[in-house]
């Protein structure tokens, strides 16, 4: 195994309440996710990231942690955990945890005791303000999730706590040398169990601007953004160092990726790049933003084609030999991408999935699947506010209904946007709630379950399942994949995705139509001679005198030697 084995890895992301729920409670469970390892096996997957698992009381599905040593009763137990590791370990599967450490839950030990007073061991393990002399916020953060100030009172301290995100998860006190040894300690205590690694959640937002800066321009009476004083803040890369020096490297061939929201790819590679002993790579947002609207992420906004290629192109091109990117369309936070890039309609959907899932695996990168991505599932499709589960959902209907927006738009921003539209039940096949659970899931199962499951697509040999299957097995075959050089093609064209990879003698060129009209597409020269046809989610590409005639979504990816 080389120790860079997470360059040629392909993840799968797994969201366990929604993934599958064993004991009929309506909730996914850890031997859900062990009863499932055959089906990941024979995906071709080498690893998995498991979202939070850890005690919580839920308010944000478990990334509120109440104690990091436990799993949340609702997931089992931790004999079921380690019978996951050692199961999913007998079949050469991985397994990474979410290390989610910028926040704790309010009712973990550490915030109980620190509440109490100013001066018990945990006051400073989060981040304590006094009140402006008016009594008011000591600045003016919003919380990300639209719930008002990103301060709260406590009237028992007299002072403010910080919570970046909700009320419930007051940030850590990263400033504090005793809250990253906190951390440390829990990270070997699972790595001791033999997990493989992290995806460090919120990592970008762990070092907050000690002076704590009002956002500027920011109206009277309005919050600002946080981003502002607490992204890729003063001391950010001294702790990641220091996590690295402490534990990272204490441990064989881990990998690691660290969620950075707002982090501009110059400072991706000071997160990135291996000389400088931080993280392997990092989950950028950059081509998360092309939709966003007048009020942010949530809008009806289309994105256009022109955005996702500038963006995805820089992040290749200036990570190239100097870290490492990780490659992704969609996550627990996101949108399904075939509703958001793609064409979720009947007669669309699997050529468009199709045509997404080659652009994005043929970059360079680690690919990561989000559960249910692998059979084309879709957005929710939500009408009603009630049917949300999602805090962020709800904070968003009501700030938006609060500044007079209609609530046929403000629907219409959740069916967009809604973190829920990635979290409905995983769609195994076209039984009660999608074989998910004989019991009421949690969050409503997507209706269209009895089309889309995984059983339809086992047994479709032309299924989405496979052609992802296809695309794992042809990175552990081509070496140029994994290395090869990426140059975009066309940047113009306005309805193609066009690029080249090469390494050597070898080359691929890789072209997906964006259109669900035909169009035609000019071959590079190189690749006029009948080259091969590795990849095509249609028949047999069309191909006349140097023009490729691409039908709605088609992609195509030809290989020369
Ligand atoms: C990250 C997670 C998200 C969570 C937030 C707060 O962004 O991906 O799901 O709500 O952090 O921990
Ligand atoms: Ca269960």
């Amino acid at each position: 195994m080389s120790k860079e084995w997470w360059k040629e890895a392909v993840v799968y992301q797994i969201y366990p309440q929604s993934f599958k729920d064993t004991n009929n409670d309506g909730i996914g469970d850890l031997n859900g996710i062990k009863e499932k390892l055959p089906y990941l096996k024979k995906l071709g997957i080498d690893v998995i990231w498991l979202n939070p698992i850890y005690q919580s009381p839920m308010v944000d599905n478990g990334y509120d942690i109440s104690d990091y040593y436990a799993i949340s009763p609702e997931f089992g137990t931790m004999s079921n955990f380690d019978a996951l590791i050692f199961e999913a370990k007998k079949q050469g599967i991985k397994i990474i945890l979410d290390l989610a450490v910028c926040a704790t839950s309010s009712e973990h030990q550490w915030f109980l005791e620190s509440k109490k007073s100013v001066d018990n061991p945990y006051s400073d393990y989060y981040i304590w303000r006094d009140a402006k002399p008016d009594g008011s916020e000591p600045n003016n953060w919003g919380s990300i999730f639209g719930g008002g100030s990103a301060w709260k009172w406590d009237e028992n301290r007299k002072q403010y706590y910080l919570h970046l995100f909700a009320t419930e998860m007051p940030d850590l006190n990263w400033a504090n040398p005793k809250v990253r040894q906190e951390v440390y300690k829990n990270m070997r205590f699972w790595l001791d169990k033999g997990v493989a690694g992290f995806r460090l959640d919120s990592i970008s937002l762990i070092s907050k601007n000690q002076d704590f800066p009002d956002t500027p321009d920011v109206p009277e009476g309005e919050f600002g953004s946080p981003y502002f004083g607490a992204s890729n803040g003063p001391h950010v890369h001294e702790y990641l160092q220091e996590m690295n020096r402490e534990v990272l490297s204490q441990y064989d061939g881990l990998m690691t990726v660290g969620e950075a929201t707002r982090t501009p790819v110059e400072k991706a590679v000071l997160y990135t790049d291996p000389v400088r002993k931080e993280l392997n790579m990092i989950f950028q947002f950059d081509h998360m933003h092309v939709d966003y609207g007048e009020y942010g992420r949530y809008s009806d906004l289309r994105f256009k084609l022109s955005d996702l290629k500038k963006s995805m192109v820089q992040w290749q091109d200036k990570l190239h030999e100097h870290g490492w990117n990780s490659l992704y369309w969609n996550n627990h936070d996101q949108p399904r991408t075939v509703s958001r890039f793609g064409n979720d309609s009947e007669e669309f959907r699997e050529k468009s999935a199709k045509m997404l899932a080659t652009v994005l695996h043929f970059q360079q990168g680690t690919p990561f699947i989000f559960q249910g991505e692998e059979i084309g599932m879709t957005n929710a499709n939500f009408n009603k506010i009630e049917e949300y589960r999602d805090l962020e959902s709800h904070n968003m209907y009501q700030k938006f209904s609060d500044m007079g927006l209609p609530e046929e738009k403000v629907l219409t921003f959740l069916k967009y946007k809604s973190r829920d539209n990635a979290r409905t039940p995983m769609q195994w096949d076209n039984t009660v709630n999608g074989g998910f659970s004989s019991y009421e899931p949690w969050i409503s199962t997507n209706k269209n379950y009895s089309q889309i499951n995984v059983a339809s697509d086992l047994a479709n040999s032309e299924s989405i399942f496979y052609y992802y299957q296809k695309l794992i097995r042809l990175r552990k075959e081509l070496p140029v994949m994994v290395d090869g050089e990426f140059t975009p093609v066309q940047m113009e064209d306005s309805a193609v995705f066009a690029y080249t990879r090469a390494l050597n003698n070898e080359k691929l060129l890789i072209v997906g139509s964006f259109s669900d009209k035909r169009i035609r597409f000019e071959l590079p020269t190189e690749f006029l001679d009948d080259p091969e046809i590795i990849m095509n989610n249609y028949d047999k590409a069309v191909q006349q005198n140097g023009v490729l005639y691409l039908r709605p979504y088609e992609a195509v990816v030809y290989r020369i030697k």
